[in-house]
């Protein structure tokens, strides 16, 4: 059996974002609590005792807190069940949750090369002592099963593949000038519980759908997919921000190309978005955009949404 925890659903920034004004924020914080979302982040685990965090969100700690089955065993000094962690990219809305996890407990961080050198030449995660906190790093296209503690296999196999991308926002000027992306960037997994072959996608970044993307996606139950913008320029037409969701490397859910076109009739039993901007309209319960999105399929789930394959 495999259970996903969706520790929460927001983008960088999360709902309410500390310094936004924006409709979706002020209704977060004003008449419609339930619009608040702390940043992406979904816990798994196949045997329901130890699970592995796909990414560590800036919120983490708030969202153990909020998780029961990620709090410490009753009756141990020092405990957690939190085995591991995977990094799909090296965002701070990704990794910076690492440094809430300072505190002993051995667990292992697995990402790519090019993420783990971010960490590494970023001396503040040394907090992290190797001794307890090993870094194992995973290569795209090359699956690998993360162990617990102990060192016994944990049953679940995590497949890395390349989607399209970018390097971490704050790296834009140096990673990658002109903006490209390259391997590494941003992976997406499959997710496979290896006793009973159920297994879901995470995708919770990605620029634009290829063929391959779509071929590989079809007719899986469960699919987490970018959701961060509904529209590319809306950060730029709601006057918050320069940045588009291309020029983070964030496909948008609606137009030509969008997601939810792109992934309609894959027969993919299950659809939710992550990482959704709190600039998105389709975060509004009763809004065209959230009608449209649900129509096509696709939930916006709530932070705590539990789902077991
Ligand atoms: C992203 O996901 O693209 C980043 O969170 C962008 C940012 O840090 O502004
Ligand atoms: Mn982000
Ligand atoms: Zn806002």
């Amino acid at each position: 059996m495999l259970r996903v925890v969706v520790l929460g659903a927001a983008a960088g920034g999360g709902v309410p974002q500390w310094n936004c004004g924006c409709p979706v924020c002020r209704a977060a914080r004003g008449e419609h609590p339930r619009l608040r979302s702390t940043q992406t982040s979904i816990a798994v685990s196949a045997d329901g005792d130890h699970w592995f965090l796909v990414n560590a969100s800036p919120d983490l700690r708030q969202q153990v807190l909020a998780t029961p089955q990620l709090h410490p065993r009753e009756g141990l000094l020092r405990h957690s069940p939190i085995a591991g962690v995977v990094l799909t990219n090296g965002e701070v809305d990704a990794v910076a949750g690492l440094l809430s996890m300072r505190e002993g407990s051995p667990f292992t961080i697995y990402g790519h090369a090019k993420v783990l050198a971010i960490l590494k030449a970023n001396s503040i995660f040394d907090v992290l002592s190797e001794t307890n906190v090993k870094r194992q790093p995973i290569e795209v296209d090359r699956a690998f099963e993360p162990k617990l503690p102990d060192g016994t296999p944990s049953g679940i196999e995590i497949l890395p593949f390349a989607v399209p991308g970018k390097a971490a926002w704050y790296l834009r000027e140096t990673a990658h000038p002109k903006g490209r992306d390259s391997e590494g960037d941003t992976l997406g997994l499959r997710i496979r519980d290896k006793a009973t072959d159920k297994h879901f996608y995470f995708v919770a970044a990605c620029a634009h759908v290829t063929d391959e993307l779509t071929a590989r996606l079809a007719g899986t139950p469960l699919l987490f997919f970018d959701g961060t913008v509904w529209r590319d320029d809306e950060l730029i037409a709601n006057g918050l921000s320069t940045k588009t969701g291309q020029s983070m490397g964030h496909i948008a859910m609606s137009e030509k190309g969008g997601a939810i076109e792109s992934l309609a009739g894959l027969d993919i039993d299950r659809k939710l978005f992550l990482h959704i901007n709190n600039s998105n309209p389709a975060l509004m319960c009763g809004s065209r955009e959230r009608e449209i999105a649900e129509r096509a399929g696709w939930q916006i789930p709530a932070d705590g949404t539990e789902i077991v394959l």
